[in-house]
């Protein structure tokens, strides 16, 4: 089969497409026909390689999949168009899961067949297409568990950062569905034209204007009940200063860094809560598939690359120039 695999970490240019052998069906384990993959943060973490964290090389990245049964198990039949929940059980004490195609055993879907275990397998819902299945599994799956655990109420305000980011797009569509009042941030004009037609009621350009007053002022001086926090050590002391009091801070991710210099008084003070958030549930994939169904949502797709393309789709994220999600178009 056709693959990118990594020998070591290091820039796109470790990204090596070429051709391997099949992976071998092994019990309890199926063997899915790649059709997407989409890119996520976590793919250029596990290519740059993280302090403490370890892969077997060669290793294959991708943990957002969609694909076909090459065989039928249980109720599945060979042929079914399917997607792959990306979290496996963890055997660390205190941790709780690793990722398909993250640091872990498993290869991931920048290969046309993958082996994973035949519990993760879920159905693909008739109402997306196969490239929009593909892009559910991690941003879309995370922001959800990130809303859910906000506990916010329609006609909440919820600030999100990265308006054009996996993470912020999808929370910005879940979180409009919901109800919920929308502040975001973004880092030009282009991304706060779409940030607003998403359906976000108010929009900072972070680089023109003060992103605490400008929350400030829109809530009258009151604060937000909750922020999505995927941006990490850069965003986490904004994010406690604009929660209201009671307010929830919701972090998923690191991307500005994973150590943070925050003001300890203004949280404890405010009496507000700081909330960790990884991926979510089977259950919550089968919910989210569910509500985007019934609300009418599809995925919010920047941009396809085949496989062979993967090293432009990597700097492309990089650059952060995208606006939603980045695929891989893999065998189809
Ligand atoms: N815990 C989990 O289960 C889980 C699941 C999925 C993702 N994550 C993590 O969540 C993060 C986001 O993932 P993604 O795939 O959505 O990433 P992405 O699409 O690459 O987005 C990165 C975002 O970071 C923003 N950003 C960068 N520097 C910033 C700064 N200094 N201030 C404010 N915003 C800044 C960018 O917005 P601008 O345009 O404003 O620069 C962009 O929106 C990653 O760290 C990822 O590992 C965690």
């Amino acid at each position: 089969m056709k693959a990118v695999l990594i020998r070591k970490h290091g820039g796109p240019d470790v990204l090596s497409y070429e051709e391997i052998g099949d992976p071998q069906t092994t019990k309890d384990h199926a063997i899915v026909k790649v059709d997407y993959c989409a890119v996520n943060h976590l793919d250029i973490w596990v290519r740059s390689g993280l302090p403490g964290k370890q892969v077997l090389f060669p290793h294959i990245l991708g943990c957002d999949i969609s694909g076909i049964l090459v065989e039928g198990f249980g109720k599945f039949k060979k042929g079914d168009k399917v997607v792959v929940y990306p979290a496996i059980q963890s055997d660390i004490p205190r941790t709780s899961f690793f990722i398909i195609g993250g640091f872990g055993k498993y290869h991931g879907g920048y290969a046309e067949l993958v082996r994973v275990p035949q519990k993760n397998i879920v159905k693909k819902p008739d109402w997306f297409s196969d490239m929009e299945a593909c892009a559910l599994n991690i941003s879309y799956l995370t922001a959800w568990n990130m809303l859910e655990r906000s506990g916010c109420k329609k006609g909440d305000t919820v600030f999100i950062w990265g308006a054009n980011s996996g993470i912020g797009s999808a929370a910005i569509l879940l979180a409009k569905a919901r109800g919920f009042r929308i502040i975001t941030v973004t880092s030009n004009e282009n991304k706060a034209g779409l940030a607003r037609k998403l359906g976000a009621d108010l929009v900072i350009d972070r680089n023109r204007a003060d992103v605490i007053n400008e929350t400030l002022k829109y809530t009258n001086d009151q604060g937000v009940d909750a922020v999505i926090d995927h941006v990490g050590a850069k965003t986490w002391p904004t994010s406690i200063e604009v929660l209201k009091v009671g307010g929830k801070m919701i972090a998923c991710g690191t991307t500005t860094g994973g150590e943070a210099n925050v003001n300890i008084r203004t949280l404890y003070s405010k009496e507000a809560s700081i909330i960790g958030a990884y991926l979510g549930t089977k259950l919550q994939l089968i919910a989210l598939h569910e509500f985007m169904k019934s609300n009418k949502i599809k995925p919010i797709i920047d941009s396809v690359f085949s496989l062979k393309d993967v090293r432009l789709a990597h700097q492309k994220m990089e650059d952060g120039s995208q606006f939603g999600k980045i695929v891989l178009r893999v065998s189809s």
